[in-house]
């Protein structure tokens, strides 16, 4: 406790009421009832004085702490995985040569590419049980899956599908002959494609931004370029994408399940079209 707090006797008594300022510092009454209701009121003042300098240290701890450290906002548990769950590797990625992934993207357009780009986005439907949805995603609503159970699953799909989604249709924008019998001219004329294409930058941006990864890329000199050049491989931490999509294939389901079914139009084959038509 600071002296300024000490109370001293300096003043004649006052019958007035005093306000709890002056209190801190002004003595009462002599008379014997007087003194008992004084000390009442200073042990008061001082619980008082003492909560209001316990809050404030506490708050000037909190401020001294937050200058350094800043709480890290925990991961949505909407997730799907819970990212507490999620299986993590140390992998060196943009590694020359034939790598799966490589082959995705370099591989001459064929069957066999659409085949294995298929497979990486097989599980785009993905169910999750009503439950763990309705624990975690608050009010958000979703499709349910026309299962026939009391309470079916919620039909989502999991950001990195999404993106590969949108990966798969940039490969296509890049051989228009082959996915749309289209030349470069006759793509860039159709507007619906084009949006497409502009929904997926704006989706993969956004994803970019929002991991942020800070993984380190390195440059080397080229004897013969004034320029540093980059290199493309990188050691970073990866999501372990063989357990992450093993994860999400027992989840999923195929358009040709049909487990979709429009309050409207009913059920939709694999093509999203009505089974039936409507009455
Ligand atoms: C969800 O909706 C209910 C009823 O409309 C509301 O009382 C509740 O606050 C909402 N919860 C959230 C997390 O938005
Ligand atoms: C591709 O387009 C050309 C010209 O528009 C057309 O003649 C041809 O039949 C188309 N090929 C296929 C496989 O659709
Ligand atoms: C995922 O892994 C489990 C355990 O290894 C296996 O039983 C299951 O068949 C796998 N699922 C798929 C879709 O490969």
């Amino acid at each position: 406790m600071s002296a300024a707090y000490i109370p001293v006797s300096t003043h004649s008594p006052r019958d007035s009421e005093e306000d709890a300022a002056s209190s801190l510092l002004e003595e009462k009454p002599v008379s014997h009832r007087r003194r008992w209701c004084s000390s009442v009121r200073w042990s008061m003042l001082a619980t008082i004085s003492l909560v209001v300098y316990s809050l404030g240290i506490c708050w000037v701890t909190k401020l001294a702490l937050l200058g350094s450290y800043r709480p890290q906002p925990s991961a949505p548990a909407s997730s799907f995985p819970h990212p507490d769950e999620k299986e993590y590797v140390i992998a060196e990625t943009g590694q020359h040569g034939d790598t799966w992934t490589h082959r995705l993207v370099h591989g001459r357009s064929s069957p066999e590419i659409d085949d294995a780009w298929y497979d990486l986005l097989k599980p785009f439907n993905t169910r999750v049980p009503a439950e763990r949805y309705e624990a975690t995603m608050n009010n958000r609503t979703s499709v349910r899956v026309a299962d026939g159970s009391d309470n079916p699953d919620y039909y989502v799909t999991l950001t990195v599908y999404h993106e590969l989604h949108c990966l798969m249709r940039f490969r296509w924008f890049l051989d228009p002959k082959y996915y749309a019998n289209k030349t470069w001219e006759e793509q860039a004329a159709d507007k619906a494609a084009m949006g497409h294409y502009r929904h997926c930058l704006w989706s993969l941006l956004e994803s970019v931004l929002c991991n942020g990864d800070t993984s380190i890329r390195t440059f080397h000199w080229d004897p013969h370029m004034a320029a540093p050049k980059p290199d493309s491989p990188a050691e970073r931490k990866c999501v372990n994408w063989d357990w992450l999509h093993n994860w999400t294939m027992d989840r999923s389901f195929l358009l040709q399940d049909r487990l979709l079914s429009h309050p409207t139009f009913g059920r939709l084959n694999e093509n999203l079209m009505p089974v039936r038509v409507p009455h």
